[in-house]
């Protein structure tokens, strides 16, 4: 028997008019839909969104990755997952793994694809690109990411500002992704950079509860959820 196709499906930003054409077709024909749900809740957005597009009987599976930086614990994870996976492909059924925004940035799933690659090569691994959720949240804002000959830079605020300090002279705008953990250090650091002033904070966007904060120099008292992301730029106000 021929290994079904995994399918790494990006399902767009949040927002479920944001999903493909090519997304929808092959998620109604997928036998098996995998989620990465966060081991705290279960929780998973893209299941969600990806949950009104599926044929009848689909199975569901939820894969828990463990929020943690041991590399050990996550090489166990991301060996698990891949394994479940290429199980069920074994059987000749295809599967999407469904990931939030796009599956080539900050997803569970390159790791998935990469494990699956090493151990397991003769799998069919396809990708279908999905709207980020910086695209999403540039258009919500009204703001221009890169013009002319500038360039923007993708970082991660996971760890703090560091990285902003590292690439914020070398580019025009920066994209923050992941800045709920560390957000009072990095609206510290976007302070002493003079940068508050050209920033915008964008919370769950195309969610209820979607937020654009301008007026960061006026402070915010607690953290925003974890859908969050900053727009940077170093020329004031992107207008
Ligand atoms: C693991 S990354 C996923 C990135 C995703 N693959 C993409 O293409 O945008 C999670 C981070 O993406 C950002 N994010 C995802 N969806 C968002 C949304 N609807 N509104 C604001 N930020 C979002 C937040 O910074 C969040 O911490």
């Amino acid at each position: 028997m021929n290994n079904g196709t995994l399918f790494g499906i990006g399902v767009g930003p949040g927002d479920p008019d944001l999903i493909t054409l090519k997304a929808v077709k092959v998620l109604k024909q997928v036998d098996v839909v995998f989620a990465a749900a966060s081991t705290k809740n279960g929780y998973s957005l893209a299941e969600e969104i990806a949950s009104t597009h599926l044929k009848e009987g689909v199975r569901i599976v939820r894969l828990g990755f463990p929020m943690t930086r041991d590399r050990k614990k996550l090489r166990t994870a991301w060996e698990e997952n891949a394994h479940t996976v290429v199980y069920s492909l074994r059987k000749g059924k295809d599967a999407a793994f469904v990931t939030i925004g796009d599956p080539m940035i900050y997803s569970t799933f390159g790791y998935i694809m990469r494990t699956i690659r090493e151990k397991y090569p003769d799998v069919p691994i396809e990708i279908i690109p999905g709207i980020t959720s910086y695209q999403a949240a540039a258009a919500a804002a009204g703001e221009v990411l890169a013009e002319a000959e500038e360039s923007f830079t993708v970082i991660s605020g996971a760890l703090g500002a560091k990285k902003l300090r590292e690439v914020i002279d070398h580019t025009d705008r920066v994209v923050m992704l992941k800045v709920y953990r560390e957000y009072k250090e990095i609206m510290d650091v976007l302070d002493q950079l003079d940068l508050l002033n050209g920033s915008v904070l964008v919370s769950r966007c195309g969610l209820d509860g979607e937020r654009i904060v301008r007026n960061l120099e006026d402070g915010i008292d607690s953290a925003p959820p974890y859908l969050s992301l900053l727009l940077i730029s170093k020329r004031g106000r992107w207008k």
